[in-house]
């Protein structure tokens, strides 16, 4: 499958290995997983829509295996990892995508609502990243790329939930990067800014004021996610870890 993203000078090289992406039925992980598939890797998709899977994936080919899973169930995910290392024998690289948003001031947002964005954006970091690291210590090697936000390290008004889960990502990635370190296993984050189903819900005065803060002037398209992610995954960036690498056009600065 021909990756939909801009031209690209950089290329990479993960022909042999096992690649897992949550929620890489559209956006951002969609864009993360086709760039894996490009360059050679054997990709296992998860996502709790099996219609969308099915759409983006159906025809990918042999490389390529769905799995519909809620990442918030974590014995869901367990059963999911043991049947994507049955597959191809090795979980290499894991990357904690898949999220949701329940936006409203905090004063209005409702305990499921609050719960419900902890469970898919921390407990499915938590569900994926313990069920493939022993697959990766047993191996000597593994990359954790996870996805956090510039409003898990800023804040935003109307995203209480959000911003602690992608809060705690940060400290989840910090945590397990020093717990693994020592088997050879690298936990990076990202911290993405791109035009997907997610910005789309965003109201267009409120999208137009964010558009306007970017230095670089517009959203990203998903797939200008993904060579950051090859990058943390590589073998290159192996003394890599702990770090939350920004791919925002600048709206960290
Ligand atoms: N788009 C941005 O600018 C932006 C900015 C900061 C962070 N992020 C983060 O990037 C990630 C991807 O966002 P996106 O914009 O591509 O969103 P999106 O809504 O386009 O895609 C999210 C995907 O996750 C899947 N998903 C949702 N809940 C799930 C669950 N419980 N189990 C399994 N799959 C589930 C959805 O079905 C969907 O395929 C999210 O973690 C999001 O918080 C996005």
């Amino acid at each position: 499958m021909t990756a939909p993203r801009a031209e690209a000078n950089l290329r990479f090289d993960f022909t042999g290995q096992t690649v897992l992406v949550t929620g890489g039925a559209q956006g951002i992980g969609r864009g993360i997983a086709a760039l894996f598939h490009d360059a050679g890797a054997h990709v296992a998709v998860l996502d709790r829509d099996a219609d969308l899977l099915a759409r983006s994936w159906g025809e990918a080919g042999d490389r390529v295996t769905t799995h519909a899973v809620d990442v918030a169930d974590a014995d869901a995910v367990a059963a999911a990892v043991e049947a994507v290392v049955a597959w191809s024998g090795s979980v290499d690289v894991a990357v904690n995508n898949a999220g949701i948003t329940r936006d409203t001031v905090v004063w209005k947002m409702s305990p499921a609502d609050w719960q419900a964005v902890l469970d898919v954006h921390l407990g499915g970091t938590f569900a994926v990243t313990r069920a493939v690291v022993p697959h990766m210590r047993a191996a000597g090697r593994g990359r954790v790329v996870n996805v956090t936000s510039y409003t898990g390290m800023h804040g935003n008004i109307g995203q209480a939930n959000y911003a602690a889960a992608k809060g705690g990502i940060i400290a989840f990635t910090k945590t397990v990067a020093k717990e693994v370190a020592r088997f050879g296993i690298t936990v990076n984050a990202i911290s993405p800014n791109a035009a997907t189903a997610m910005v789309a819900a965003v109201p267009a005065d409120k999208l137009a004021e964010m558009t306007a803060s970017v230095p670089l002037g517009r959203f990203a398209e998903p797939e200008e996610m993904a060579a950051a992610v090859a990058f943390l995954a590589s073998a290159e960036a192996g003394y890599v870890t702990g770090v939350v690498l920004p791919v925002d056009g600048g709206i960290s600065m």
